[in-house]
């Protein structure tokens, strides 16, 4: 694909379009939008580009399309599978001013939104009309909604109340030719057609940009109980997880870390309180949530029970607000913690839960093979494994060669337990190369021309989740 270039007349139109102040061309822009959260990758655009209205999108993509301009949209940068880099330079463009909450419909329970909105400004939002909206990805306090719905992103949450997908009704996208489309309706359920709207949601920014999103909520649960259980086997943690769905009960939150996991992360947010023997191998963290506490701790009770038959140590019940926020603020900063103490590559493998101790089983003996050290933790209640390789003392030929060899072969495992590549990161631009694990020509080729009946012309977020 031969790409137009972006001249000085062009610049000029798009600030006709979007106003003057909202174009940078400056290097320090360009490298600050040049990045998100995966690895030490940046990839500096031509031209930033920040509107703030939908015909302004409108009137940036009718543009770029008659001249053949990449484009590729962005939240908050926080993603971890490159999607938002913008590898063949063009127009990168921020949503970041998109970042009203339109509407609140508290008798429909609906949400109407745009995409720069924070995630966790919107759940608190919702909250104090005691609505819920639970997707929560571990990045909730600077993610935006719309980078959220681009990665049908998940989080602690999901394994009770599901993933972004599940909690979106409808949205306004700008097509790449300019034209502006809402893919469904407000409701609650939908069997007109082609689902445009799920279609969407994933699609890492490919297809359309979203510019508006009807969300639905519900009613916000009142309380919980929240334990962090250690275990002297990593694998044994694993095996409890689904053992503690077939006694019935259904967690809120179910996340596993490995030791290594726990003490980065401790000394990186410097929590001390945190004593840990030094047979620990693993935690679970596990909530439950609702509105009757009697029954919340029957379900904390019966926990406790299946946890004992997998060799648990003495669980800690979180018995204060600050308690809970310091447990769950340790589990959200591991990937932070982690990056902060090497380079390190970020898979994201999902395994149908009963799986999960092959899965880690397998890492850690791939691992060995290949001469890499990971620090595993994640949704173990989803059999979402967050496998972070680290470079540690790695040369560059062996991290750029040997290590893609390894992680090859976790994909191949990961397939071979009837999972796949990424439950909520997105393939992007990092996973890319590993997609025919994953699919065979046929599923490629549906995706592709999916993606060519959107965009006859590929300038919308090129060089993303195909190989080729
Ligand atoms: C987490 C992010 C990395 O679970 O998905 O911490
Ligand atoms: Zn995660």
């Amino acid at each position: 694909m031969n790409f137009g270039v972006i001249t000085e007349e062009i610049i000029n139109e798009l600030k006709t379009f979007v106003g003057e102040k909202f174009i940078l061309t400056d290097d320090e822009n360009k490298l600050h939008y040049g990045h998100d959260e995966t690895e030490d990758l940046i990839f500096k655009p031509a031209v930033v580009v920040r509107p703030s209205t939908t015909n302004e999108v409108s009137e940036v993509m009718k543009l770029c399309f008659q001249k053949n301009i990449p484009v590729t949209p962005r939240g908050a940068g926080t993603g971890l599978s490159g999607g938002a880099l913008p590898i063949l330079g063009g127009i990168l463009l921020s949503m970041d001013r998109f970042n009203k909450i339109i509407f609140i419909d508290e008798e429909n329970f609906q949400v109407t939104v745009e995409p720069g909105v924070i995630t966790e400004v919107l759940q608190n939002v919702v909250k104090e009309k005691g609505l819920f909206y639970p997707p929560d990805p571990a990045s909730k306090g600077s993610c935006f909604i719309g980078g959220n719905i681009a990665e049908n992103s998940g989080g602690p949450k999901a394994v009770k109340y599901g993933v972004v997908k599940d909690y979106v009704l409808n949205l306004e996208l700008v097509l790449p030719n300019g034209e502006v489309i809402w893919t469904g309706a407000n409701v609650l359920k939908n069997a007109t057609g082609y689902n445009l709207t799920q279609l969407i949601v994933g699609s890492e920014g490919t297809l359309g940009i979203v510019t508006k999103i009807v969300l639905r909520l519900i009613p916000h649960p009142t309380n919980d109980v929240l334990m962090l259980a250690p275990f002297s086997s990593a694998e044994k943690a694993c095996e409890a997880v689904n053992a503690i769905f077939r006694v019935g009960v259904s967690p809120s939150g179910l996340e596993f870390m490995e030791r290594d996991a726990i003490e980065l992360t401790a000394k990186y947010i410097g929590e001390t309180n945190l004593p840990m023997d030094e047979k620990v191998e693993a935690h679970l963290l596990i909530e439950v949530d609702g509105n009757d506490m009697d029954s919340l701790y029957k379900d904390a009770e019966k926990i406790s029970e299946v946890l004992k038959k997998f060799e648990c140590g003495e669980i800690l019940f979180a018995d204060t607000a600050q308690q809970k926020s310091d447990l769950w603020s340790l589990r959200r900063s591991v990937a932070e913690a982690v990056k902060m103490n090497s380079i390190y590559k970020e898979e994201d493998t999902v395994v149908p839960r009963s799986k999960l101790p092959l899965l880690l089983k397998g890492v850690k003996k791939i691992g060995k093979k290949f001469g890499f050290k990971s620090v595993c933790y994640g949704h173990a209640g989803d059999g979402n494994l967050h496998v972070n390789i680290m470079k540690g003392t790695l040369t560059d030929d062996e991290w750029n060669n040997k290590i893609t060899e390894g992680i090859r072969e976790i994909f191949k495992l990961v397939i071979e337990l009837g999972g796949t590549l990424s439950g909520e990161h997105g393939i992007g631009l990092v996973q890319k190369p590993y997609m025919e694990i994953a699919f065979n020509k046929i599923q490629l080729q549906l995706m592709k021309d999916i993606k060519k009946a959107f965009d006859p012309k590929g300038i919308m977020n090129p060089g993303k989740i195909f190989a080729d």
